[in-house]
């Protein structure tokens, strides 16, 4: 299979310097956006239109990666020097990157992550306030210089976001039958650390507007992935979207 083309100057840039052949799509967005099902419906359309497909995510896709993620969202873990936190982030990154997203790409898999570098410099560059410039150089030590093909901006009101949170855990932990109904240790960062969050990936969006696709929350789910499916299929012409006739 021939790799579809990806409409990104960034994306040539980066791709030849890896010597990738596979796509890299990363999907961003304030907590409760709802990226996880998009991602997974997204994996799931592709798989079924014929391309070989990875979906992981971060913090987590690796055994160990998983662990550290638990350290990370625990609400026991308490505070920890946003240097400390971001550098549990970067330790994920790293491994996960070398041992499953790199791999996969020189393979021509399309691999869809679930947050990758853009989160850091929303979460601990906006959000906890550490300079951009060190979440840069952390970001690209940590992903050997990788960069997504196309990265997915799933917007909410960051209000919105931790409401639907707190409705999803309520949810989780009903169906686990454990009464950990509670935000996570970032979830619960406070109204006003989403709002720089949230401003935070907007900007970046505005700043490389043909990496990102901004997608706009739908009153549906099946309404915001159908705009999202459009949206993809103008930014990159050469993904099976729908069925063959
Ligand atoms: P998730 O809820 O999207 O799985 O991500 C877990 C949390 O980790 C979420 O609140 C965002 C946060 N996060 C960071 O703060 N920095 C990062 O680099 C990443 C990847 C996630």
């Amino acid at each position: 299979m021939t790799s579809p083309r990806v409409d990104s100057k960034n994306s040539r840039a980066s791709r030849s310097s890896r010597r990738r052949r596979g796509i890299f799509i990363s999907f961003e967005g304030p907590d409760g956006a709802g990226k996880t099902t998009h991602a997974r419906l997204l994996a799931e359309l592709l798989g079924k239109r014929g391309h070989k497909v990875v979906l992981t995510r971060e913090p987590g896709g690796t055994p160990f990666g998983e662990q550290v993620r638990e350290i990370l969202l625990d609400p026991a873990t308490g505070r920890i020097s946003h240097l400390t936190e971001l550098l549990l982030y970067e330790s994920i990154r790293a491994h996960h990157v070398e041992s499953l997203i790199v791999p996969a790409l020189k393979s021509g898999k399309i691999v869809i992550c679930d947050r990758f570098t853009d989160a850091s410099l929303a979460y601990q560059g906006y959000g906890r306030g550490l300079p951009a410039e060190t979440v840069r150089r952390l970001n690209e030590i940590a992903s050997s210089g990788l960069k997504p093909d196309i990265t997915i901006l799933l917007d909410i009101d960051s209000r919105d976001g931790l409401d639907a949170c707190v409705r999803d855990n309520a949810r989780s932990s009903r169906r686990k039958k454990s009464s950990t109904g509670r935000l996570d240790r970032i979830e619960s960062a406070g109204a006003a650390f989403h709002r720089r969050v949230r401003r935070g990936y907007l900007r970046m969006a505005a700043a490389e507007p043909r990496r990102f696709m901004l997608v706009k929350r739908a009153p549906t789910l099946d309404d915001t992935f159908a705009r999202m499916i459009r949206l993809l299929g103008k930014k990159c012409p050469g993904l099976r979207l729908v069925a063959a006739p």
